[in-house]
């Protein structure tokens, strides 16, 4: 088990306030970890009732997330494993009446606010350390309406590989981890919630939506030494969503 063991590891989770994020949080301080939970909304509290360190962090300013891992370095020292996790999913209809702000937020957000903490985050990690970054089956499977979020989803797969190959001198891997729809504060809140269950009810072969848990042992493996030669990968959660079509959803469409 020492195999998996991230037993004093030094972990900062962007995003860490909340859904899939904060579960990460929690099963990395159960793990014995040093947690930096870093966010843009104040967190402090629920930082501290779960044994994690709140550090304030807006992904989208550039100066925030480098003053962020300055201060996540005067908290607990060099980082061993960075989750570039912080993300919106914001709807903007077709293309031909793209919203350009919600465009600009979402790539604010979920593009630069990844490429800011690999252009920040390595500077304060050891070498051997590791970076995940939180994509999404988006960048796989389209759907009508949603593509600034799965456009900016697969921008952060490009990145995840470049970054494999640029902090390579540094010992540093970063694999991106896709998960399909998850029970989380943002798909509740999202407009099209019960549409996006319906979906995974149906296009999963596993036929349901993810839970966080289904997500936690995915970057558990891939932080930990067990996946010591992952580099530069992309690997999507989504049931078998991807993989193709299950027997009960062709008996549907033939009813
Ligand atoms: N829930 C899903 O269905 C799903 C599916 C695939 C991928 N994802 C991705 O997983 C990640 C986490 O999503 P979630 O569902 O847990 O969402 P969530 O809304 O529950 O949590 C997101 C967290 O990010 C924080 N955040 C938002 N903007 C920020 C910013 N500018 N700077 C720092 N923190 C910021 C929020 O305050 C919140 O705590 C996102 O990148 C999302 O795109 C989610």
């Amino acid at each position: 088990m020492e195999y998996f063991s991230l037993q004093n590891r030094n972990i900062l989770v962007t995003g860490g306030g909340s859904g899939i994020g904060l579960a990460l949080v929690k099963n990395f301080i159960n793990e014995g970890a040093k947690v930096i939970l870093a966010d843009i909304k104040n967190c402090e509290k629920l930082a501290e009732s779960i044994g994690a360190t709140y550090v304030f962090m807006d992904v989208s300013k550039e100066s925030s997330v480098r003053v962020g891992f300055e201060s996540a370095f005067n908290k607990i020292g060099k980082i061993d494993v960075l989750i570039n996790n912080a993300g919106i999913s914001l709807l903007s209809g077709v293309l031909e009446e793209g919203d350009t702000v919600k465009w600009s937020k979402v790539f604010d957000i979920n593009v630069l606010g990844v490429m800011y903490g690999l252009k920040y985050g390595p500077r304060y990690m050891n070498q051997g350390a590791c970076i995940i970054n939180t994509a999404s089956q988006a960048a796989f499977t389209k759907v009508a309406g949603m593509e600034p979020y799965a456009a900016s989803k697969a921008a952060v797969i490009s990145l995840t590989k470049t970054a494999a190959i640029e902090l390579a001198d540094q010992r540093i891997r970063v694999n991106a981890v896709c998960p399909s729809n998850t029970k989380t504060p943002m798909m509740a809140e999202s407009d099209d919630a019960a549409y996006a269950e319906l979906m995974s009810n149906l296009l999963s072969p596993i036929s349901r939506v993810a839970e966080t848990d289904d997500l936690v042992g995915v970057f558990h493996f891939l932080a930990s030494e067990a996946a010591r030669y992952i580099n530069g990968q992309a690997l999507i959660v989504d049931g078998g969503w991807t993989a193709g079509v299950s027997n009960q959803l062709l008996e549907r469409i033939l009813e």
